[in-house]
């Protein structure tokens, strides 16, 4: 793997809270995520799983360690960059568990929005949105409002918008949680296809087991402590 682009931490660690109510959230993580590639992120309830996104995010502040991104220095014992507000805009794209569009928007701005915040002109924004919408299958529903969707159909406008950007990371907290097992194995292939087509590291966390064996490889986490799955047995990983 190419050491300096994608996503790689060292030894991070978060600490919630101090004294004796202090909570060790993550001790001491390694990671890395090559463009291209899905990870799986997975472990009990607890574990550190949320947490490690947030850090990764930029969304909470790791305690110590060290965070890399498309080669740059994120993170070492203290942010290395100004500007956390627009690293999480056009670096990070973020798919949670409920799709979280806004109502008032169509559903080609709720995808369009990002870019044209980020500076785009509004033109180029809708036309990226379009682009994205088609490749997720979801193009005929550009101008309906979120409310007029199914929830596989916001689950796909969600996976767009993160995308809208092309940030070089995608981190995904229980995308498949209220998806039905078809629809659950369908994001996988749509995220899959979207990490090579556009060379977005994705890291996704999950609970479902039905989704655990389209991952190449997998993280467990278990009280805060990151441990990668041996190759053997994700060989025949889709
Ligand atoms: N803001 C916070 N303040 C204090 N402790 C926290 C905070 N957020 C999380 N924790 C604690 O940190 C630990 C890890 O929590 P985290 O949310 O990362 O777990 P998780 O692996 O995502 O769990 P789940 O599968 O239930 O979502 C837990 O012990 C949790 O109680
Ligand atoms: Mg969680």
């Amino acid at each position: 793997m190419d050491k300096g682009i994608g996503i790689h931490i060292e030894g991070l660690s978060k600490r919630y809270g101090t004294g004796n109510t202090a909570v060790d959230a993550l001790k001491e993580v390694n990671m890395s995520v090559a463009p291209g590639e899905v990870v799986g992120l997975v472990g009990p309830s607890g574990a550190g799983k949320t947490t490690l996104l947030k850090c990764l995010g930029a969304v909470i502040e790791p305690t110590r360690g060290r965070m890399t991104l498309g080669g740059e220095v994120i993170y070492n014992n203290g942010w290395k960059i100004p500007d956390l507000r627009t690293l999480r805009r056009d670096r990070i794209g973020f798919i949670f568990q409920a799709p979280y569009l806004i109502p008032f928007l169509d559903v080609t701005d709720n995808v369009a929005l990002l870019p044209m915040l980020a500076g785009q002109p509004n033109r180029e924004s809708r036309a990226r949105a379009l682009e994205l919408l088609q490749a997720l299958d979801v193009a005929h529903r550009a101008k309906a409002q979120p409310s007029e969707l199914s929830g596989g159909e916001q689950q796909r406008v969600s996976i767009a918008r993160a995308l809208a950007n092309r940030p070089p990371v995608i981190l995904a907290d229980e995308p498949t949680a209220p998806l039905d097992s078809e629809r659950a194995l369908a994001v996988m292939r749509i995220l899959n296809q979207m990490a090579s087509q556009y060379q977005t590291a994705i890291i996704v966390v999950t609970h479902d087991e039905k989704i655990i064996p389209t991952f190449k490889r997998v993280y467990h986490i278990r009280d805060g402590r990151a441990f990668e799955e041996a190759g053997e047995g994700r060989a025949g990983a889709a």
